[in-house]
């Protein structure tokens, strides 16, 4: 049955955001969803939908878990103390010392956020604070998130065009280059060195496990705290609980959120080790020196303990590490031989197929005219097809265009996995087969561009 598109935006488009809908409609995947439950996203008109985007790394325990509902109901039955922002709320207690646990190193205290961004904005204080420094190292292709200070660490100008200036005393060095790293530490003018250690929205990089090794010690070296930003690797998505624990890392903060909460209620955390906080909140005077209103709320809370609950119960990073190699093994044999398809990779749960563009003329005329209209064009095409034709959603990264993100909540099951590579497969031969696509795919932008 197609998939039918949703007439009933008006609201949302006259109050809150009338682009978003337009290029929601323009790729066909304004729907209107009343159910999601698992891996499978259930549409108004009785279409399923296969989730392999996870709202960006949320569902890693996949949508609406019965043991996240349960918690946060009982939680709301109990009518406790909610904001009362004059006690100790105890579950925040709970949640820190198992995050910790989780954690490991020196990670022992923990400033609860609502988001990635505020994670990141809290990190980026806390480093100056206790360095009394105040640059800021990033790396090129990195996302971490969109608030003005999470923003100045993202060197994509798309992200950044109209809303500078950024703060003064960030910069940026390649992606996974420790000899401009060193060049710029040894001026002792960096709080921080900031990164993912697999970027996500950069377009699935993992980096080598000596380059982060040796970051951490040129870090240590210099007196730069070493940062990392696992608002996307973190909560078992790679397979570990950190990726940091892929490459034996001991960071100094690490920022987690997303996942952190089953997807249902906003969350961030900030884990850093005891000297930061105590160079932060180092006397009663200074005890709510950094705060926010909605920071240790009850829900939350509750909601990032039952979470982790399920991760740990269900063993869901075993699950990531090999349902992930099965992944990426099976999209290896159904996509070799195909020239627009570079690699295939990835750490657990999060992968990447990267495109790139055809060698063979006929191919290579169209989308290069793609490419002339904008970059993301044929991205967008590949995420469209996958929804329209296979009734799977999926995302293209946001700072490479060219990665198609793949990132399926880590209880997907096995029938799912064989469902994607079918489904790909197939969308992968129409590019290099049929003119539809490319024809479709001028047409999208030609109706783009009435809009
Ligand atoms: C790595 C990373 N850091 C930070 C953020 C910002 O998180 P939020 O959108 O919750 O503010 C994101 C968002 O996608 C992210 O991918």
């Amino acid at each position: 049955m197609p998939i039918e598109v949703s007439s009933s935006s008006a609201l949302y488009s006259d109050h809150v955001n009338p682009q978003w809908v337009k290029l929601l409609d323009v790729l066909g995947m304004n729907v209107r969803y009343t159910r999601c439950s698992g891996s499978e996203l259930f549409t108004e008109d009785g279409n399923c939908v296969l989730d392999f985007l996870s709202g960006y790394c949320v569902h890693n325990i996949g949508h609406n878990h019965p043991s996240v509902v349960a918690a946060l109901k009982e939680e709301l039955d109990r009518s406790g103390p909610a904001m009362l922002q004059s006690h100790v709320p105890e579950a925040a207690g709970e949640l820190a010392a198992r995050l910790c646990k989780l954690a490991g190193g020196r990670l022992s205290k923990v400033f609860f956020a609502s988001s990635g961004s505020e994670g990141v904005e809290g990190a980026i204080k806390f480093a100056r604070a206790h360095t009394g420094r105040s640059g800021l190292l990033y790396t090129e292709g990195a996302f971490h998130g969109l608030t003005c200070g999470a923003l100045s660490l993202m060197g994509n100008q798309f992200w950044r065009e109209g809303f500078g200036p950024m703060l003064p005393g960030a910069e940026q060095i390649p992606f996974e280059d420790a000899q401009s790293l060193e060049a710029k530490l040894s001026t002792r003018q960096f709080a921080a060195f900031i990164l993912e250690p697999v970027q996500a929205e950069g377009g699935i990089r993992i980096p080598h496990h000596d380059y982060l090794q040796t970051a951490q010690q040129l870090c240590k070296k210099y007196g730069t705290l070493f940062v990392l930003d696992e608002v996307q690797t973190g909560m078992f998505r790679t397979g570990a609980f950190l990726a940091a624990h892929h490459y034996d890392l001991d960071p100094d903060i690490v920022v987690l959120a997303k996942a952190l909460s089953g997807g249902l209620i906003p969350i961030g955390a900030v884990l850093m080790s005891d000297e930061v906080y105590e160079s932060v909140y180092n006397s009663l005077k200074r005890a709510i020196i950094h705060t926010s209103t909605y920071s240790e709320n009850g829900l939350a809370m509750r909601a990032g303990l039952a979470t982790l609950e399920v991760l740990e119960t269900d063993n869901l990073g075993r699950r990531a590490i090999d349902i992930g190699d099965e992944l990426r093994r099976q999209l290896r044999e159904a996509l070799s031989g195909y020239e627009m398809v570079r690699d295939i990779r990835g750490l657990g749960l999060l992968s990447g197929i990267e495109f790139q563009a055809p060698s063979k003329i006929s191919l290579r005329v169209a989308f290069e005219a793609f490419q002339r209209i904008h970059p993301g064009l044929f991205g967008q095409m590949v995420v469209m097809r996958m929804f329209r034709d296979e009734r799977i959603l999926t995302q293209v990264c946001g700072n490479n265009f060219m990665v198609l993100k793949l990132a399926p909540p880590l209880i997907v099951e096995e029938a799912q996995i064989d469902q994607f590579v079918g489904a790909m497969g197939r969308v992968v031969e129409l590019i290099h087969s049929s003119s539809t696509f490319w024809s479709d795919a001028l047409d999208l932008a030609r109706r783009a561009l009435n809009f």
